[in-house]
């Protein structure tokens, strides 16, 4: 079977450290992983780690075009079998509902084509979780087609406890792939 491609974006939490297992994962299971950052979140988490895991160059800057026959963005966007944001900040879920593009994450987002299955998982602070702009935001991009993976309650990093804590590693990596294989039986 053809190896299937999983865009990953990452963005500014405090959680971002848990996409270097979940690379992890999903590369040894046999996943061709592309990890997008946002440029905070390179604050968080080193592009260095996410790349040794998933033995693939991570893609930081939509201006850098290493490779002058392509317009990497469109690219990688048009190989994706599905595309995932984990962890998922309440500014870029706002871009996102917002088609705003000025990151590798929200410009890949918005050039990702109908059909692709599109997944989101928020992680933040339970007042960020529940504001009523990331709620609306959320609801948009559900209805637009992406899938959320929901966030967990736990005490969190800034000592609330409620929701807001990623899903675990084990539970984005099953949303995922029930995602993929639902997409491939409508595609029978
Ligand atoms: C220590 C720290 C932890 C943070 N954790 C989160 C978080 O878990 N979720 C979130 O939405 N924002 C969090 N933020 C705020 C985001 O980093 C900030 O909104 C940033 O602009 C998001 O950038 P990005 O969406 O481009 O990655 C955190 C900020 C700091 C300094």
């Amino acid at each position: 079977m053809k190896q299937k491609h999983i865009l990953l974006g990452v963005s500014a939490s405090i959680s971002a450290y848990k996409a270097a297992d979940l690379t992890n994962e999903l590369t040894k299971r046999g996943y061709a992983v592309d990890v997008l950052m946002t440029r905070n979140a390179t604050k968080f988490i080193t592009p260095l780690t996410l790349q040794s895991l998933s033995k693939r160059a991570v893609h930081t800057d939509v201006m850098a075009e290493n490779q002058p026959d392509q317009i990497n963005h469109i690219d990688l966007a048009k190989q994706a079998d599905l595309f995932v944001v984990a962890p998922a900040t309440a500014n870029t879920i706002g871009k996102l509902a917002n088609g705003i593009a000025d990151d590798m994450v929200s410009t890949v987002a918005m050039a990702i084509r109908p059909g692709t299955p599109r997944m989101i998982a928020p992680a933040m602070n339970t007042y960020m979780y529940q504001n009523p702009v990331n709620q609306k935001n959320l609801a948009y991009l559900k209805e637009v087609g992406y899938k959320e993976i929901e966030p967990r309650e736990a005490m969190l990093a800034c000592g609330d406890f409620g929701r807001g804590a990623l899903a675990t590693v084990e539970m984005i990596v099953k949303a995922i792939e029930t995602e993929l294989a639902e997409n491939d039986r409508s595609q029978d």
